[in-house]
């Protein structure tokens, strides 16, 4: 069936149309139209502003994903939509076009959670029958969570961020170095370039810690991290002057960072028994994250299926509203009364997974 998607919640105004059946999804089209150059001079998400650009783009992302996956809205099946969570004045663009558009088509309409879309993104293009326990590790500007599912569409969730999430970790710590905005792709590129350059060996010698490792629970912490780079840059002014001593720090912090990540993961796995082990979310497109965690996870339990999104739906995007949208769909024996939807679904800042 194809299903148009369609995600507004942050700084990206995107639509998608995909095919899904039961042997699989297929991505038919998927248009990101991305703010960050617009955001970047701000050093951040600015909502209203975001809001304004996504009433710009919207109608002409969704026309554009029709025309380009040469559909027109009668072949249509279902209408998905990010409700949540999210920037409200962004939400509000996206859940406001697809009440209209399932009004106006009379198509039925699901509202997604933004992190079930993150998990479902996993999902594309490749066999759908995972073994389950899986546990999910989302890593975004927003959340940071370990995510256990004993079946599809079923959330626990076993451990999170106390306080700041690892992408916002990554955008800070770019701040602090005048790397600009967003952080995580120069803050892994500069890491990456200290490890080529000397291997991890050499330096000023930054060391960060790596709070709550050693906690007994699957919860996270990144803002004394965080807060570390910065008293870091305070004593050591120079690495503010020193592209070399930027690179070090940026390894040192993505060290500290992922380290933590790794070791929740791997406990909280073994802890529930989990068959399968799930990246997602923005962060998810970090390489180091990407190969460290499939490697740990090799070594510790070898008959854990490791699985992680395709880079091109790793950051937000459509194609992963839809494909969760279509795992609702199978699950609702009432497919008519989706019609209804655009009469109640509200974009709802704090929607929640589980
Ligand atoms: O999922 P996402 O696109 O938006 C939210 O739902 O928040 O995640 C965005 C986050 C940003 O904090 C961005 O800096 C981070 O993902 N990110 C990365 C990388 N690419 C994007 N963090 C680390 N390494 C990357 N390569
Ligand atoms: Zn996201």
């Amino acid at each position: 069936m194809l299903i148009l998607g369609i995600e507004t919640s942050c700084d990206e105004t995107a639509a998608a149309v995909i095919d899904a059946s039961d042997s699989g999804i297929r991505v038919v089209s998927n248009i990101v139209s991305s703010q960050v150059k617009l955001h970047a001079e701000w050093g951040g998400v600015v909502p209203n502003l975001a809001a304004r650009e996504h009433l710009k783009n919207i109608l002409p992302v969704i026309n554009e994903a029709l025309e380009k996956a040469s559909v027109v809205p009668e072949q249509i099946e279902l209408i998905a939509v990010t409700s949540g969570p999210g920037l409200i004045p962004a939400l509000l663009i996206g859940t406001t076009a697809a009440k209209t558009l399932s009004y106006l088509w009379e198509k039925p309409l699901i509202g997604i959670h933004h992190i079930e879309a993150h998990i479902y993104a996993n999902f594309i293009g490749k066999n759908p029958n995972i073994a389950f326990p899986a546990l999910a590790l989302v890593v975004s500007g927003g959340h940071t969570q370990l995510v256990l599912m004993r079946d599809h569409l079923e959330y626990e969730i076993v451990g999170q961020t106390l306080d700041d999430a690892v992408g916002e970790a990554f955008d800070k710590v770019a701040r602090i170095l005048d790397l600009g905005y967003p952080g995580g792709p120069i803050v892994s590129e500069y890491a990456k370039r200290f490890s080529e350059n000397t291997d991890g060996k050499e330096g000023i010698g930054l060391k960060f810690p790596r709070p709550m490792f050693d906690s007994k629970n699957f919860d996270f912490s990144f803002s004394g991290l965080k807060t570390a780079v910065l008293y870091a840059v305070k004593n050591n002014p120079q690495i503010l002057t020193n592209d070399n001593f930027k690179q070090e720090a940026c390894f040192q912090f993505q060290e500290a960072a992922i380290d933590t990540l790794v070791h929740k993961t791997l406990g909280a796995a073994a802890r529930y028994g989990a068959e399968t082990v799930i990246l997602a979310g923005g962060v998810s497109a970090n390489n180091e994250l990407r190969a460290r965690l499939g490697s740990a996870v090799k070594e510790s339990s070898p008959e854990i299926e490791y699985m992680i999104p395709d880079i091109r739906y790793s950051g937000d995007n459509a194609a992963m509203i839809a494909a969760a949208a279509y795992y609702r769909w199978n699950s609702i024996e009432d497919k008519e009364a989706l019609k209804e939807n655009w009469k109640t679904i509200d974009a709802d800042a704090n929607k929640k997974l589980a």
